[in-house]
């Protein structure tokens, strides 16, 4: 090939390099590899000595114009790039960003169900807070009264990583966690997977909980109270009755359980079919778990049990999803079934 024509292959050469020029660095090296001390223009003009004194100023003429050409190559690139990067400033465009399709699909029932929560409880002033899966035994049981050998933490089927770091088998961590985090008064709604070694038909080792903590002056059972029936209502309808029976935590003292009156039957214990199945006849469904934080707790984040009060509850997502939206096998939650995600 003569080396005019080489020189005209420069101009090809540049223009397909540039369409893959998308930043200042990438311009730079297509113009250090074409127009460089060692670029191919200069690579073509060392042989110039190998040609006849008489074919030589041609050549140089050639080469002044390829050189003229190839930097308005360049230069007419940077003006593009320039001009997309003030558009995309411009817009708030990334034009950097992979490709995204449209939303499509409806939310997990496990996600409506967290949602309306923390909503309910955001429109009372709540904020809404988490904290790690993978937990120390501090948090998830010293700090909340469970001292090492305490039995309650026998009721949790802990999946331990070594002997201190566990999956936290509860949401109630984040209390403390809140409470260090803070100064009271504060009121926190914590929505999170937990874990725990039990797989059956109506357990999975992972599934979701929501806590929540209210910590003040003069904070009573009767705010407990008040504040549990209005959000039980909110998510089961406002004819919901709801009571309150003594149970045991060791993070609460008193600790309370909260059941509502059966979304199926209505209270009455039985249905056309005969005696309910969801609330096996007795007319009530367990929901959650509640009491007044135990002075141990306040005194384990630094707080003065004298000085503040405040009430905590925890209650498990899918069991509320299952009793709002009558799902029947705990299992669909995690099978991923299209058919079943669908309805929602
Ligand atoms: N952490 C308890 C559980 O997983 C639920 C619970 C009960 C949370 C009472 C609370 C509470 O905050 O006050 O079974």
């Amino acid at each position: 090939m003569s080396l005019i024509a080489e020189l005209e292959n420069l101009i090809t050469s540049l223009q397909a390099d540039l369409v893959r020029v998308f930043s200042p660095l990438e311009l730079e090296q297509a113009r250090v590899a074409h127009l460089g001390r060692k670029g191919s223009l200069a690579r073509i003009m060392a042989r110039l000595p190998e040609l006849a004194s008489a074919e030589r100023p041609a050549v140089g003429q050639k080469a002044n114009e390829v050189k003229a050409r190839l930097t308005a190559l360049l230069e007419d690139r940077k003006a593009e790039l320039e001009a997309r990067e003030d558009a995309a400033r411009l817009s708030g465009f990334d034009a950097s960003l992979p490709g995204r399709l449209p939303w499509q699909g409806s939310r997990h029932p496990t996600t409506l169900v967290i949602e309306e929560i923390c909503g309910i409880f955001q429109g009372l002033g709540y904020e809404v807070a988490s904290g790690p899966e993978v937990e120390t035994d501090y948090y998830n049981f010293e700090a909340l009264n469970m001292p090492p050998e305490h039995p309650a933490r026998d009721m949790q089927d802990t999946l331990y990583i070594t002997e201190r770091i566990l999956l936290r088998t509860h949401t109630s961590p984040v209390q403390v966690r809140a409470m260090k985090g803070r100064k009271p008064p504060l009121a926190v709604i914590v929505p999170g997977k937990v874990y725990r070694r039990d797989s059956d038909l109506t357990h999975t080792p992972m599934f979701h909980q929501v806590e929540g903590l209210l910590v003040g002056k003069d904070v009573s059972m009767a705010h407990l109270r008040g504040t549990l029936t209005v959000f039980l209502r909110g998510v089961f309808g406002s004819e919901t009755r709801v009571r309150f029976r003594p149970s045991f935590f060791p993070f609460t003292e008193p600790s309370a359980e909260a059941d509502i009156s059966c979304v199926l039957c209505g209270g009455k214990g039985s249905t056309d079919e005969g005696a309910c199945r969801v609330c096996k006849g007795t007319g009530w469904v367990e929901i959650l778990g509640c009491g007044m934080v135990d002075p141990a707790v306040f005194e384990s984040v630094g707080y003065d049990p004298e000085e503040v009060t405040g009430f905590a509850f925890g209650l498990g997502v899918e069991r509320v999803a299952m009793l709002k939206y009558g799902i029947g096998d705990l299992r669909m939650f995690f099978e991923n079934d299209a058919r079943f995600l669908a309805q929602f």
